[in-house]
């Protein structure tokens, strides 16, 4: 059996912050509301020039340096995102070549489970033995799907990315079980209507504000309380676990109530549940990632860790995952890590302007060659 360890973590959110103040100039809503019905501050919104793709690569580039990886290094990149650049090309293309990747790319789109599901996909293609390392991203730059004059959904949500670097190792480390749940009969609750092939962009769907999404809060308050709690055990089951076993939670965050009920259910004290939702919002699927580089960071998450991730979203779908962390950082690579990464970038952008001057100045030289 092969597994696939965690080896690098990123993540990337825009500059920009907007906090409730800044929507209670927008809306009518106050932060008193926001912090006591969801338990968000504060989200980041990207500004121009920030997409799905710029924050990936971001997330992307520091997963890569942990796992002391070069793009060249990996075998698949795999995408989970509702909200690409572009309806096409998919991101994952855009974000294999902004890298600097030579390997398959595909997106995965599941709402904000995406991330979970990405992972479990990665992992079948390392205990197959088809590949070796795979970047796993979860990204969403969801800020202009958003209508900011609708108060129920505006103060929700926010941008960001967050990415995986997993790696085949004979330990059993990594994904150990996950389970993946889908009920499309609950899909009218949490849509955008408008600017698919059902209902192509005109300036009708504009008029109508079919292209912001639209949500009926109570229906996916409901629907995540009930699949939260269950998703995540049964995962732990799958794993030969218990809830005991378990040493962090990471909830999909979308409202801190719902986090709580689900800790409740599943008999966790909040000590063991990572949220940070107060200063992102809901990233969609980039949450789940998002905050695990921040579990990390915070040293809530050991070499020895068992941590459960559970997610929900527009599908209905909802997905969990059991994951072992294994090593958690390799020594050898501390050197590399210490220097800026603006360094490196500079070092790299360098190198292909000499690459592309050594080019241009042998391409005569060739031309005159092969003439011959
Ligand atoms: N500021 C002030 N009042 C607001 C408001 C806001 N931003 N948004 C809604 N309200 C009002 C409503 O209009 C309603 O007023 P009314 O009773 O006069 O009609 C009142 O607050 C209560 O609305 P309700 O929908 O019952 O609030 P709630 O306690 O269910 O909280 C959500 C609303 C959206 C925060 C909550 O339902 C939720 O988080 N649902 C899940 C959403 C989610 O997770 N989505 C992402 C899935 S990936």
């Amino acid at each position: 059996m092969r597994y696939g360890r965690i080896a690098g973590w990123g993540k990337a959110v825009p500059r920009k912050v907007l906090t409730n103040f800044d929507l209670e100039q927008m809306v009518d809503t106050s932060d008193e509301w926001i912090v006591t019905r969801t338990g968000i501050r504060e989200r980041r919104i990207a500004s121009q020039g920030e997409t799905t793709a710029s924050l990936s690569v971001a997330a992307a580039q520091q997963a890569l340096e942990r796992a002391g990886l070069l793009p060249a290094d990996l075998d698949l990149i795999l995408v989970a995102t509702s909200s690409p650049d572009y309806l096409l090309p998919p991101v994952s293309s855009m974000i294999q070549h902004w890298l600097g990747a030579k390997c398959g790319a595909f997106m995965i789109t599941a709402g904000c489970t995406g991330f979970v599901y990405a992972l479990a996909t990665a992992q079948q293609f390392i205990a197959s033995g088809a590949y070796r390392n795979i970047l796993v991203v979860g990204a969403e730059v969801i800020s202009p799907a958003v209508d900011w004059t609708d108060r129920n959904t505006c103060v929700l949500f926010g941008d960001g990315a967050g990415a995986v670097v997993l790696q085949a190792s004979d330990t059993p480390t990594g994904v150990l079980s996950f389970v993946l749940g889908s009920d499309g009969s609950g899909a009218e609750h949490l849509m955008m209507p408008g600017g698919g092939v059902a209902d192509p962009p005109t300036h009708r769907t504009i008029d109508e504000r079919k292209h912001f999404i639209r949500m009926n809060g109570r229906e996916v308050f409901k629907f995540a309380t009930r699949v939260m709690g269950h998703a995540a055990l049964e995962a732990v089951e799958k794993a030969g676990l218990t809830m005991h076993d378990v040493d962090l939670l990471i909830p999909h965050q979308a409202n801190a109530r719902i986090i709580e009920l689900a800790a409740r259910q599943l008999g966790l004290p909040m000590d063991k549940v990572f949220v940070n939702i107060d200063r992102y919002g809901n990233t969609s699927t980039a949450s789940i990632p998002i905050a695990l580089v921040e579990a990390i960071e915070q040293g809530r998450i050991q070499a020895d860790s068992t941590v459960v991730m559970v997610g929900f979203g527009a599908g209905l779908t909802w997905a969990a995952a059991v994951v072992k962390m294994g090593v958690l950082d390799q020594p050898r690579f501390a050197l590399w890590r210490a220097i800026p990464s603006r360094a490196k970038m500079r070092a790299r952008v360098a190198i292909s302007a000499l690459q592309m001057r050594a080019g241009a100045l042998l391409l005569p030289l060739y031309a005159r060659v092969t003439r011959r």
